[in-house]
């Protein structure tokens, strides 16, 4: 199949590349590389360097390309961005989404899979595990311009019988994700533990949060496009988590633990807590697996090792 992937230079983006590379698929990244690196990507996969907000640039890729598969993962992804700059947010991650949706309907995509999140659209409260049922109530302006493009996902699926759907992601974790610019506190955790420091937490460690192993959102992201292409699950919402919540205090404790460190040298620093900050967090993802025909979910001591593994250049 031939796969567009929007902000493939990043993270998640990357290792979706390399899982549609393995499985022989034929590529293309439409990235600005605001956040992603080129080096995350294999030489050879060919990147388009440009503003997904460029509709123009991205209608005429998309009718060239004729992608069967669109994966759209291009965000601002930082939620005290949002915060301070709730603009910026809104137009990356709501006119950015829009315009993808536009050039993959233009270029009769046979596939749209959207990328939003599950940690900052469901409310402080909210039942755990949280299902899909449950509403949707963002504390964030990045939460808020996720959902916007939720909407709009579903809206061009009833409009324009666009086969799309959307996937919340828990809190991600795994190999390329960088501990700069504040990203996932697994990456922070695992870099204080290689740099010989003590791990930093906000508040008293007890929030929870459940981590989610990258290589878990590509598959769930891949099974996704196969079943809109073969003209299923278009208009779905679905959680892709683990199901388990942990708290940041049994995190730091963990990666500890796999990185060798004696508990008492690896013990955290507390610091205040942040404003803004979800207690707890936990998605139940039982309808996503079964509908996507996902296997278990990586138990976090295996995507921890992994990620260890990756820090330390192993
Ligand atoms: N990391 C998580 O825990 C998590 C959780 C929930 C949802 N998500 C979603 O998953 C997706 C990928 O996140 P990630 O963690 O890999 O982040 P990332 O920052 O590593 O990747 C985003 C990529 O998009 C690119 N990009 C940003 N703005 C762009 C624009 N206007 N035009 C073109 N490219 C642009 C960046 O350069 C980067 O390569 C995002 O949609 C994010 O909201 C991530």
């Amino acid at each position: 199949m031939r796969a567009l992937v929007t902000g493939g230079a990043g993270f998640i983006g990357s290792t979706l590349v390399e899982s549609l590379l393995t499985r022989g698929d034929d590529v293309l990244v439409v990235d600005d590389l605001s956040a992603g690196t080129r080096d995350n990507l294999a030489p050879g996969v060919t990147v388009a360097e440009f503003d997904v907000r460029d509709t123009a640039a991205l209608t005429a890729l998309a009718a060239e390309y004729r992608p069967d598969a669109v994966f759209h993962l291009a965000a601002q992804i930082d939620v005290r961005r949002s915060m301070a700059d709730p603009v910026h947010d809104a137009s990356v991650n709501v006119l950015g989404t829009l315009s993808v949706l536009q050039a993959a309907r233009d270029a009769g995509a046979g596939a749209v899979v959207v990328c939003s999140t599950g940690g900052a659209i469901y409310g402080d409260g909210a039942p755990l595990p949280t299902t899909e049922a449950e509403p949707a109530e963002p504390e964030s302006p990045y939460g808020m311009s996720k959902l916007a493009a939720e909407r709009y996902t579903r809206f061009f699926v009833r409009a324009h019988g666009l086969p799309a759907l959307v996937l919340r992601f828990a809190n991600v974790y795994g190999p390329r994700q960088h501990p700069a610019g504040g990203a996932g506190v697994v990456s922070l955790f695992c870099d204080r533990a290689r740099t010989g420091l003590r791990p930093t937490v906000f508040g008293d460690g007890g929030q929870t949060r459940d981590f989610l192993y990258v290589g878990d959102v590509a598959r769930a992201a891949l099974a996704s496009a196969d079943r809109l292409a073969a003209g299923e699950l278009a208009g779905e919402v679905f959680n892709v988590g683990t199901g388990t919540e942990s708290t940041v205090v049994e995190l730091a404790a963990t990666i500890g633990e796999i990185a060798g460190l004696a508990p008492e040298a690896f013990a955290p620093e507390f610091l205040p807590a942040r404003a803004g900050e979800l207690r707890r967090s936990c998605l139940d993802p039982s309808r996503g697996i079964a509908a996507l025909g996902l296997p278990a979910p990586t138990p976090l001591a295996e995507g921890l090792t992994h990620t260890w593994a990756w820090h330390t250049g192993r």
